[in-house]
């Protein structure tokens, strides 16, 4: 008779098949268009709060070969680079070829994930400054939701102003609890510091349902809302750095507007006073 060696749980643990394989560690489903999820973290990766990596998963069998290749999508890490897990906040797209299957991704399953983070909206492509603006729209709320739990973001200025705009009250849902659960969390209000979550002020607003504060972004910037709001008396590239993410045109919009100012949009090689990124869509 052959000894049979028990199943324990960790001799239980799924074998990774794809390359580059995490395993899903929690889903949650905000809204039907909106979901976040964490996955395990390879162990060598190492990122800037901000910064962005490829994920996915195998596509469909090509009809002749049978072959399938991956289908990856840049995602912005939504977790601090201090997390044993990572983030991620994504859209859900009916007949988007990746966020269609992504969507359905239960704890358990893998997905793929290509271990070489990049990206501009980190604090080291921002010269020195006293208030920093987080703009941003829908899913582009996730790199802010890396950064609101980095130390870094309130050690390096005396204010921290997070706008985000979302087509109803319940797309607001993910980063209203983020931002909620900085003060309320033990653990991140020992990280972050009671001064420093002092800094940090949320400006929600939403375009299509009612809600205390209306109106695009671009509008509230352009018409002084959002300094009259906020008791400042505008933006200057002396003392204002600015992070943007949205969708193309937001981000082509709030260009124009940070320039306006005087503001010049810098990059990790050249460090300047605004950045922006794409959220990922589709
Ligand atoms: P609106 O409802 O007026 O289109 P989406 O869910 O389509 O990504 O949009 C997220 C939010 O971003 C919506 O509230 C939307 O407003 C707003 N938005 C879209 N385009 C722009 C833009 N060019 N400038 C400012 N806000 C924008």
């Amino acid at each position: 008779m052959t000894e049979q060696t028990p199943v324990t749980e960790a001799s239980a643990v799924k074998v990774p098949t794809l390359p580059d394989a995490q395993t899903v560690t929690s889903v949650q489903h905000w809204t039907d268009r909106l979901f976040s999820f964490r996955v395990t973290r390879p162990a060598s990766l190492r990122f800037r709060s901000g910064e962005f990596v490829m994920i996915g998963l195998m596509g469909d069998p090509h009809p002749e070969t049978g072959k399938q290749k991956p289908l990856l999508r840049a995602y912005s890490i939504a977790s601090p680079s201090w997390d044993e897990e990572l983030e991620f906040y994504s859209i859900k797209v009916q007949n988007g070829p990746l966020t269609s299957k992504l969507q359905h991704i239960q704890p358990g399953d893998e997905i793929i994930l290509r271990p070489k983070p990049v990206g501009t909206l980190v604090h080291d492509a921002l010269l020195p400054g006293k208030r920093l603006w987080f703009f941003a729209t829908g899913t582009g709320f996730a790199p802010f939701a890396s950064l609101l739990r980095d130390p870094q973001t309130y050690e390096d200025y005396d204010q921290v102003i997070i706008t985000h705009t979302c087509r109803d009250v319940a797309e607001l849902e993910y980063g209203r609890q983020l931002i909620e659960n900085l003060r309320k969390d033990e653990m991140m209000l020992e990280l972050l510091g009671e001064e420093n979550l002092a800094k940090l002020t949320y400006y929600p607003t939403t375009t299509r349902e009612e809600s205390p504060k209306m109106g695009r972004i671009t509008t509230l910037l352009k018409d002084g809302t959002v300094f009259a709001d906020l008791g400042i008396e505008g933006i200057s590239a002396e003392t204002d750095r600015a992070m943007v993410c949205g969708s193309m045109d937001l981000n082509i919009d709030l260009k124009e507007i940070l320039e306006g100012f005087g503001l010049e949009e810098g990059a990790n090689s050249d460090p300047k006073h605004y950045v922006v990124e794409k959220a990922f869509v589709g």
